[in-house]
């Protein structure tokens, strides 16, 4: 038993040597999560190492984030990446009161991490206004995450929950438009699709800058390059799959040619291998069985977004797929493509490059459903206004 562990052990320092910072930073706590074991303990000891490392390091941020919905399956594991980053100084963890940890409660939990971080939790009750309430909350933040919404069922699509979610993601966004109106909003709420162009039109009534709102993806980029790496054998940090369009069943497109790995896979395979990436959250949805969608992987790809942001805000450019406001493709005023964070969030927005005849005809069918769930958010934003 002990040799085996001593194996284990062997093997996590040897991938941990390999990995890059960056890419296992987010990695530790969640094989912890996982209750992994030995390995996995030592990964997150290292981790921990590195954090104080990081701690003197005058090179790195000192920024606030708060994750609203910050107890909810999403929102706690992406709060503890989160308060793992070197470039967070201070972390909101926000949700209502009614939730099903006090927020309060999960703060005092990642207090104890030995990170730099030094976190806060605020609860608002059902009858409060977010506007009203969240000053001390908001107040600085740079990078403001957002998974707070219902999470999908079996059988309901993404659309079905945006009327309910688009008003839970306009109070934030108002609230955020008062106390913070220069943070990157990212939002996780779904239907990203329609959500964001919701709240980035919403801003621009209020006079303020649309591409602070930035629709989160990369969850789709992240499983595309996972399931390209287990084909071709490859180590998942060494699989880069654009995935463009948007963040919805047919409107989520890998582009595979793109990638020098995927670009091997036989043509015949890249349809199926492409449903697969469509379909992933779906399956997630049903193996979950009504108890909930894609949490702690959406919680890494939620992190690796929000590290991205930070780096960018703390003079690293960091480029990943994002849904923003956009002008690569006509008649599509918001689309997801790579996307440079720098000093002041969105920095430059990367057109889509060349695609194989596959991906061309998919762009047709992406276009198509896209533009529906994007009038659907310009449709609410000119029905509502920001207080
Ligand atoms: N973008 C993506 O790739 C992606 C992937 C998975 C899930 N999601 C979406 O993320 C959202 C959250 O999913 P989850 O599984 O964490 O759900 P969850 O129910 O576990 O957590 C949601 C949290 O939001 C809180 N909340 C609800 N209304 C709120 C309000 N008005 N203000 C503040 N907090 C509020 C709840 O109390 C809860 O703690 C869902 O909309 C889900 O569809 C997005």
């Amino acid at each position: 038993m002990y040799r085996r562990a001593f194996r284990g052990f062997q093997q996590a320092r040897a991938v941990a040597t390999r990995v890059t910072q960056e890419r296992r930073a987010p990695l530790a706590p969640l094989a912890l999560v996982a209750g992994a074991g030995a390995s996995a303990l030592w990964l997150s000891q290292e981790r921990q190492k590195a954090s104080h490392c990081g701690f003197f390091s005058p090179s790195k941020g000192n920024f606030k984030v708060c994750v609203c919905g910050g107890s909810g399956g999403i929102g706690q594991p992406l709060s503890l990446l989160m308060a793992l980053d070197d470039n967070v100084g201070e972390l909101s963890v926000y949700d209502l009161n009614i939730a099903m940890v006090p927020p309060a409660g999960v703060a005092a939990d990642l207090g104890h991490l030995e990170s730099k971080v030094q976190v806060r939790g605020y609860a608002k009750g059902l009858e409060e206004k977010a506007v009203d309430a969240l000053g001390d909350c908001l107040q600085g933040c740079d990078l403001v995450l957002v998974p707070a919404g219902m999470p999908r069922k079996p059988g309901q699509t993404r659309d079905d929950l945006f009327k309910i979610n688009a008003n839970i993601a306009k109070e934030v966004v108002e609230a955020c438009a008062k106390y913070c109106p220069n943070a990157v909003v990212a939002l996780i709420v779904n239907p990203v699709n329609s959500v964001v162009p919701a709240m980035a039109e919403l801003y621009k009534k209020k006079g303020l800058d649309p591409k602070k709102i930035v629709g989160v993806t990369t969850l789709d980029g992240v499983r595309a390059n996972k399931f390209v790496a287990e084909i071709a054998k490859e180590h998942p940090n060494n699989v880069n799959v654009p995935v463009i369009g948007g963040h919805a069943g047919v409107t989520i497109l890998p582009l595979f040619s793109q990638d020098k790995h995927a670009a091997k896979i036989p043509q015949a395979e890249i349809p199926a291998l492409d449903k697969h990436v469509q379909d992933a959250g779906t399956d997630v949805v049903n193996a979950k069985n009504g108890k909930g969608s894609a949490t702690l992987s959406m919680a890494y790809a939620g992190a690796r977004l929000g590290k991205a942001v930070l780096a960018g805000l703390a003079g690293t450019p960091t480029t990943e797929c994002a849904y923003v406001a956009s002008d690569v493709e006509k008649d599509f005023p918001y689309f997801t493509s790579k996307v440079t964070f720098g000093k002041t969030g969105v920095e430059k927005v990367h057109g889509i490059g060349s695609l194989s005849p596959y991906e061309a005809k998919r762009l047709e069918e992406a276009k198509a459903a896209l533009k529906k769930e994007i009038q659907s958010g310009l449709d609410y934003a000119a029905a509502n206004s920001l207080a």
